[in-house]
């Protein structure tokens, strides 16, 4: 943390913070009284100097908090505030009896850090610059991995940002901190030297899951020490034990000035690449990127979505979000996604289209196993 003032950091904090409350008619989209009801109680928030600014979305039916301030990540008085935030949401989502409430939040009570908890954090601290574009990313109806291929292409993949060939303050590369989170055990790899490395992990999106992205040695624009992108790792089966709802996951994202340009941390998103998560988590799909009204997996609960809201930071202050999946460049991916879901469906029950067995373990599907278990019989 850098210096305090007041218990205050000189550098800029962003937690996104996010939760499935509640929906309706299913697990679809987030009622417009629990999006108000977020929305005063970050009012509250700011009112009171515990923020310096926020930005409540939707992302199908998960409700994102977008809050900076100058506490420094992990924060308890910041992730109470969250909390709070998601059970007086939660108090709403109940009287209108809305399907799935509270369903995101996996304890009783809050205890220190909202990790763990059941809701999804994606946090960077650092200090702001002259100008501080940032994304943030949020996802319906996937998983931590989906983020593991285009926030590979953002800031290792030449053939995605050009930047990476054309501008010599990103020539040192970056580095990408991995979490194995089966076995909560981390690596740092160094990129272009350990590419190779790095995609022999990341392939495995179910495992091993990007988490953070720094600067890479020497970057001769940027402190060291602070990250450039972060993702939310947290899934809700390994917490709870057994399928209990969706990680969708969200992450921010730098751009600019020594880092990838803004259109190159959106580009990846042309591709509609293939994700896990889909219908009941259970099923592979085409990750569709959409404007925010079009955040809403209705055909067979999905395709999976991504929305992407674009900011300025002035002094802490979130000037946007710029609608950034609304355009109709991205119709072709949109269309090609519509098809490839056409293609997926086709084959129902079966592999590729469900997930392998061994992703299937925290799904509902061991206890219809468990059910024909004792009705084997020895084969020749
Ligand atoms: C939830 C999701 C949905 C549900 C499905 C069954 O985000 O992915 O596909 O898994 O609608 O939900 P339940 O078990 O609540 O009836
Ligand atoms: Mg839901
Ligand atoms: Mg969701």
């Amino acid at each position: 943390m850098a210096t305090r003032r007041n218990g205050e950091s000189s550098k800029i904090t962003v937690s996104l913070i996010k939760a499935d409350v509640g929906s309706y008619p299913g697990h679809t989209v987030v009622h417009p009284d629990l999006l108000e009801t977020a929305k005063r109680e970050m009012a509250k928030a700011k009112q009171q100097k515990t923020l310096l600014d926020a930005c409540v979305l939707n992302c199908g039916d998960d409700l994102e908090l977008i809050m900076t301030h100058r506490k420094g990540t992990d924060n308890r008085t910041i992730h109470q505030l969250a909390w709070n935030t998601f059970e007086t949401c939660t108090e709403v989502a109940k009287k209108l009896k809305l399907y799935g409430a509270g369903q995101d939040l996996l304890v009783d009570a809050f205890s220190g850090n909202i990790r763990g908890m059941g809701p999804g954090v994606a946090e960077l601290e650092f200090t702001e610059r002259k100008g501080e574009p940032l994304v943030a990313f949020m996802m319906d109806k996937t998983e931590p991995g989906a983020f593991n291929l285009p926030v590979y292409k953002m800031f290792a993949d030449p053939f995605n940002t050009a930047g990476l060939i054309i501008d010599p303050t990103l020539h040192g590369g970056f580095d990408f901190e991995v979490w194995d989170i089966i076995e909560s055990r981390k690596v740092l790899l160094h990129t272009p030297a350990e590419l190779y490395d790095l995609l022999a992990l990341i392939g495995t999106k179910s495992r091993y899951v990007i988490k953070r992205v720094w600067p890479g040695k020497g970057h001769p624009k940027l402190p060291l020490d602070e990250p450039v992108a972060a993702v939310s790792t947290e899934k809700l089966s390994l917490i709870a034990g057994e399928y209990v709802g969706k990680d969708d996951p969200v992450a921010l994202v730098r751009s600019q000035s020594g880092l990838p340009a803004l259109g190159e941390v959106i580009e990846p998103f042309a591709h509609g690449h293939l994700v896990s998560g889909w219908m009941r988590g259970s099923h592979n799909g085409p990750l569709m990127p959409v404007g925010f009204k079009d955040a809403r997996c209705t055909r067979f609960d999905g395709p999976p979505r991504v929305i992407a809201a674009g900011f300025v930071l002035t002094n802490g202050a979130l000037t946007g979000p710029v609608d950034l999946f609304d355009d109709p460049a991205f119709n072709p991916t949109r269309q090609r996604a519509a098809e490839i879901t056409d293609y997926m469906r086709r084959h129902g029950p079966f592999e590729p289209h469900r997930l392998p067995a061994e992703d299937m373990e925290y799904t509902t599907l061991p206890k219809v196993m468990a059910k024909l278990k004792d009705r084997f019989q020895k084969a020749e």
